[in-house]
């Protein structure tokens, strides 16, 4: 895959559905009773981890390509899984199914890829274990032929659930995947399971949960969830991703000759900290036809060449726009003056160690940044030139440096470009599409 500039970048999109939305569908629709319907599914890779997860505890899942049918067996219907469960490069499904098996009477052991057995699990396994959930992690390099007992708190690891007490957990860290397991494994609990998060971090499994009949109460970052509810299947319509937009709002509004409408994105105020961010840099972008769909905020989001300049981005608005931030950093390197990243440590137990990725590979293309302990510094307006892209596997890696290669002079080239696949596997014909 080689990319340069194009004249200009004009046209319509639908980005895929929502990553986070999309595993919840499966996740919620396989414990509650009856079908669930989920339209416009993300056929990503991570997504279907998701599905085949749940096929092995138990579940029938059709899946025509684009609706997902999830035939949900109640709260306690899930069955043991006879093989290791294989999460991919998902931490969405390892963390968030973790959480229901905390609640399962039998033992699961979960595995993934390369970069899901680098990430931090200790965040779940502190709250899962004290209500009442045993881990056991495995060396990987042995398993799972000669299985050894490791201290690394991460995968591949077995949990053994059931018998699950109620807690009040207070987060460390503002992490939706976090709050989901804890609140998962708290409908199984013998009382009201509360987690409190520093900042509020995105609240889909509040909003979809409760669609289901489960009884849950947000008030500021705390949220509270009733054990044993009745949860009956839903119809949902999973709306466009924005972390998927965010690569066409950034292409609209750096390319000095575009104009690119995203219809149907949604804009949840827990995660759409991108729009709020582009236009504090001077970007031209306008929501409109605002709506709601399956409980989630929609709109169109039209976006247009502007002359972008630096700002500042921290604090609560870190977790409204985490996984966007590769992106952002790309921003800031064609906007006038400095961007100022902080607060986002986070981003080191990605898919990648997105302070180091962005850095190495931005350099690469001539730009100025200087990577901090909790973010990144980065000067604008350095013209940038094609390079030899390191994705180190993260889909979002590799998107963002393909928005910067088609603003940049000379040809960019990626060592693996695949990786897309896990959370839009039409990006690159979506660009075609658009390029004049
Ligand atoms: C996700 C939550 C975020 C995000 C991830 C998806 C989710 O992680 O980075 O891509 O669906 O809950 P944290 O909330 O753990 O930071």
């Amino acid at each position: 895959m080689e990319l340069e500039a194009k004249h200009s970048f004009h046209g319509e999109l639908s980005v895929p559905g929502d990553k986070s939305i999309s595993h919840r569908g499966i996740m919620f629709g396989a414990i509650s009773n009856g079908l669930t319907e989920v339209s416009n599914f993300l056929q990503g890779a991570d997504c279907l981890s998701t599905i085949s997860c749940f096929r092995q505890l138990g579940i029938s899942i059709e899946n025509d390509g684009c609706k997902v049918l999830v035939h949900g067996k109640g709260l306690h219907g899930l069955t043991a899984p006879s093989q290791i469960l294989n999460v991919g490069n998902s931490g969405t499904t390892l963390r968030l199914i973790s959480g229901i098996l905390a609640g399962q009477p039998f033992q699961s052991t979960l595995d993934g890829d390369a970069s899901i057995r680098k990430r931090p699990m200790k965040r779940i396994f502190t709250p899962l274990s004290e209500m009442g959930a045993w881990f056991q992690c495995w060396d990987s390099s042995h398993f799972p032929k000669q299985q050894q007992k490791t201290n690394s708190d991460c995968a591949p690891f077995t949990i053994q659930g059931g018998n699950t007490k109620h807690i009040h957990y207070h987060s460390p860290i503002a992490s939706a995947q976090v709050k989901s397991a804890v609140l998962l494994a708290g409908l199984y609990g013998d009382g009201i399971t509360k987690v409190t998060e520093p900042v509020l971090s995105r609240n889909h499994t509040e909003l979809m949960l409760a669609g289901f009949g489960a009884d849950i109460l947000s008030t500021d970052t705390t949220a509270a969830i009733r054990p044993e509810p009745k949860l009956e299947g839903q119809s949902i319509h999973v709306p466009g991703d924005i972390s998927s937009a965010a690569y066409f709002i950034a292409l609209g509004l750096i390319h000095p000759h575009a104009e690119i409408l995203i219809q149907n994105t949604g804009i949840n105020p827990t995660r759409s900290g991108i729009l709020q961010a582009a236009i504090a840099m001077g970007g031209k972008l306008t929501l409109l036809n605002q709506r709601t769909v399956s409980g989630e905020p929609v709109a169109d989001i039209l976006v247009s060449s502007s002359n972008l300049h630096g700002t500042v981005i921290e604090g609560n608005m870190i977790p409204t726009l985490i996984d966007e931030l590769p992106i952002l950093a790309v921003m800031a390197a064609f906007a006038e003056g400095t961007t100022i990243i902080k607060d986002a440590q986070e981003l080191k137990v990605k898919e990648s160690d997105r302070i180091a990725t962005v850095t190495e590979n931005l350099k690469a293309m001539g730009g100025d940044i200087t990577p901090t302990p909790d973010g990144m510094v980065i000067k604008g307006h350095t013209p940038l030139h094609g390079a030899q892209i390191k994705t180190y596997g993260d889909h979002r890696i590799a998107m963002s440096f393909a928005i910067a290669g088609l603003n940049a002079q000379g040809k960019t080239t990626f060592d693996e470009e695949g990786c897309v696949t896990v959370s839009y596997p039409s990006f690159y014909e979506d660009i075609e599409r658009l390029a004049r």
